[in-house]
């Protein structure tokens, strides 16, 4: 939630339905629609340097192919990460993680930063994430979600306070008795799952519910009124106008 108590809109990969997804003109693009939050996904390259990406490889969002696992950090920085999405984004390169804490450090954004470290394993990315965190001074804006849970548990047992939410799927029976079991603090679902009973049990047991990724407006008004305290989206400037018209 806001200090003011409305829903946080959170740029998905920035604001990824205009924009090259997870590249710093999306995350700009983010913050100039009015989103109070953007998400990131980090993947580690070669040599361990935390990288905004999505995939485990790039294939699909640059003009290379590999693993990011297999590639340095000088590897990756000469691929073009906008060219795949449109023309008038060649040459934007894939950010670092410390690239994106160095701008977002001058900006007010809540970070959502979402560790991928499950179909490849990235021992020690916690750790990474986490001094790169206080590098900038981010702790008490910064969001640490993961699907892989037990990355969740070493972030908590490296730091008692920073935030973490667990990220899922499914529909599960009072995820928030789970995600208190691993002092975990949110709960960021799939919009489906957002039903009106876990909304409702989430509310009482103080727990924030941030769904993804809400791209529909009838969605976007039905979630904010539910009392999410944050809602994941590509198209963040429809979602704060949403918001702001629902009086949420
Ligand atoms: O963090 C919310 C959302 O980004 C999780 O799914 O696959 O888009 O990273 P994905
Ligand atoms: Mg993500």
């Amino acid at each position: 939630m806001n200090k003011n108590g409305s829903t946080i809109i959170f740029a998905h990969r920035g604001s990824a339905g205009t924009h090259p997804e997870n590249t710093m003109p999306a995350f700009e693009a983010g913050l100039e629609a009015g989103a109070e939050g953007l998400e990131c996904d980090i993947q580690l390259t070669k040599d361990l340097v935390p990288v905004v990406i999505h995939d485990e490889t790039v294939n699909r969002t640059t003009n290379g192919q590999a693993w990011i696992k297999d590639l340095t950090y000088e590897e990756i920085k000469r691929l073009d990460a906008g060219s795949w999405f449109s023309p008038k984004f060649g040459g934007v390169s894939i950010p670092t993680l410390e690239q994106l804490f160095e701008w977002a450090a001058g900006t007010s954004l809540t970070l959502n930063v979402e560790l991928k470290n499950g179909i490849v394993r990235y021992p020690g990315i916690e750790k990474i994430v986490l001094d790169l965190v206080y590098a900038y001074s981010l702790e008490n804006r910064t969001i640490i979600s993961s699907f892989n849970h037990y990355s969740l548990v070493e972030v908590r047992r490296q730091d008692p306070d920073i935030e973490t939410a667990v990220l899922f799927m499914e529909g599960l029976y009072e995820p928030w008795n789970y995600a208190g079991n691993i002092k975990a603090d949110g709960l960021h679902c799939f919009f489906p799952v957002a039903v009106p009973e876990l909304l409702v049990g989430a509310r009482k047991a103080n727990m924030p519910v941030r769904p993804f990724t809400v791209n529909e407006e009838e969605t976007m008004q039905n979630l904010i009124k539910g009392g999410c305290a944050g809602i994941i989206t590509d198209w963040p400037e429809k979602a704060v106008h949403v918001r702001n018209s629902s009086g949420n």
